[in-house]
């Protein structure tokens, strides 16, 4: 038995998702989504790089799930292109965007791999952007209407579900502050998508029941734990302040049917326009889920500032060993952290749907990756998830991000997270040491010191 030991009922997979491997971005009858919009503007992703061709899993499926075999992937993480399926976002539905998610879905399982399917990883149909994608509330019966299309065609197969992920990118980046499409700046904007958000999260978990989908269902959101530079009064509120900006801003109103009065005082007090929340609303929104999917990559230090408004805060860039390539911190006891107040505030069964980390690859002259940064950040990663279990944490399964590198939003293809490495000339797949290293860990259901 490994000395970390994960338990027989724990579940080992990778991520990925539509826009960021599939390509074929107009074949088939797809629609445009945001991203498709946002990446054919000059000067938004890195290199003009764009998500046409991408990974190409589009017609080159049956080879990824070929290799996620051969590595004992349990389960496989991905995410349904809504314009693929609705190229209008509603009304006409697209057959050929349903047969290629049964395709893929078939293959996974013909090959012993469960699929684990997110409805919205941001390629929002561009038609319903121009009608005020999450800011207009018809977008819950949009979103509702897509869940259904997409629990009747795959029912039966479906083991776990995801409504949305990551809502902070949804509403934080795409329409207040990070350079995400579909690129809007406004803070009280980003609240009321939010909150839209959250309400057809609710309708799709309703409609999911409705349905008798089977398996089960539950959103995604990124916990990064944030940590106060000095044990200062003024600090320790900013700390608090962007930690439930994060997590009760979203969790509260699902676990505990509100929003933390705190936070809403305080957005009320610099100005911000809040979303109008009725009862009912509330009650959709806390329609109970089956798990909390739980995405990690690093911490956030913060002390009181006026660099980050409404929040009033300033990011510190910490004193640790190492950053990864996109300048993110590795300091695994934040993962530890994160989850234990996960655990305290609401304790969910919780999936570790994202974990990994993007480091410059080189491909050595025999064509091997010999990417050991990579295997200690997961194996540094894992021992903290590890420890949060031990100590009580329900995590049911952890999965890396991501099987392969892909499109990485506004950097392109410059950021590789994958344990497969993909030659975007070529598009020539090489699984590289750490996704070797993975395959064991599968295997043994832990690893060694
Ligand atoms: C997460 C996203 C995922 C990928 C990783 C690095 O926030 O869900 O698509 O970009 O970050």
């Amino acid at each position: 038995m490994a000395k970390y030991d994960f338990g027989k009922d724990f579940f080992w997979g990778t991520s990925a998702a539509s826009f960021q491997i599939e390509g074929a971005w107009n074949e088939d009858g797809k629609g445009e989504s945001i991203w498709d919009r946002f990446c054919h503007i000059p000067g938004k992703v890195d290199n003009g790089d764009t998500g046409d061709v991408a990974c190409d899993h589009y017609h080159r499926y049956p080879e990824d799930i070929a290799i996620m075999k051969q590595l004992g992937i349990q389960v496989q993480r991905l995410s349904i292109s809504w314009p693929r399926i609705y190229p209008d976002g509603k009304g006409r539905i697209n057959p050929k965007g349903i047969e290629f998610y049964e395709k893929v879905i078939d293959t996974m399982l013909e090959n012993g791999i469960e699929p684990f399917v997110v409805l919205y990883h941001w390629d929002l149909p561009q038609k319903l952007q121009d009608l005020g994608g999450w800011l207009n509330p018809e977008i819950v019966n949009w979103f509702g209407d897509f869940s259904r299309t997409v629990f009747q065609a795959l029912k039966g197969k479906v083991k776990y579900w995801g409504t949305v992920l990551e809502p902070h990118v949804i509403c934080y980046g795409g329409y207040d502050s990070y350079d995400t499409a579909p690129g809007i700046k406004d803070f009280s904007s980003a609240l009321l998508a939010g909150h839209n958000l959250l309400k057809a999260h609710g309708r799709a978990v309703q409609i999911f029941r409705e349905e008798n989908t089977g398996g089960e269902i539950g959103l995604i959101t990124c916990l990064p734990m944030t940590y106060p530079v000095t044990d200062s009064p003024e600090d320790v509120a900013a700390a608090e302040r962007n930690d439930k900006h994060y997590r009760a801003w979203f969790l509260d109103p699902i676990f505990k049917g509100k929003y933390p009065a705190d936070l809403w005082k305080w957005y009320e007090e610099h100005g911000i326009v809040l979303p109008e929340v009725t009862e009912e609303d509330l009650k959709l929104i806390s329609e109970p889920i089956d798990f909390l999917g739980t995405n990690y990559y690093s911490a956030d230090f913060v002390k009181a500032g006026d660099k980050s408004w409404p929040l009033m805060l300033e990011q510190v860039k910490p004193d640790v060993d190492v950053f990864t390539d996109m300048g993110w911190n590795v300091y695994p006891k934040g993962f530890y952290d994160t989850l234990m107040r996960t655990k305290e505030e609401y304790d969910p069964k919780m999936v570790i749907t994202e974990n990994g980390a993007a480091f410059y690859d080189v491909v050595n002259r025999d064509g091997r990756i010999a990417d050991d940064s990579r295997i200690e950040y997961l194996y540094r990663h894992l021992k903290e998830v590890y420890r949060a279990k031990q100590d009580g944490a329900k995590i049911a399964g952890y999965m890396v991000w991501s099987i392969m590198d892909n499109f990485e939003w506004s950097h392109g293809y410059s950021k590789r997270f994958g344990l497969v490495h993909i030659d975007y000339k070529t598009l020539k797949r090489t699984i590289k040491d750490s996704g070797y290293w993975y395959s064991n860990v599968i295997k043994n259901n832990g690893f060694e010191d």
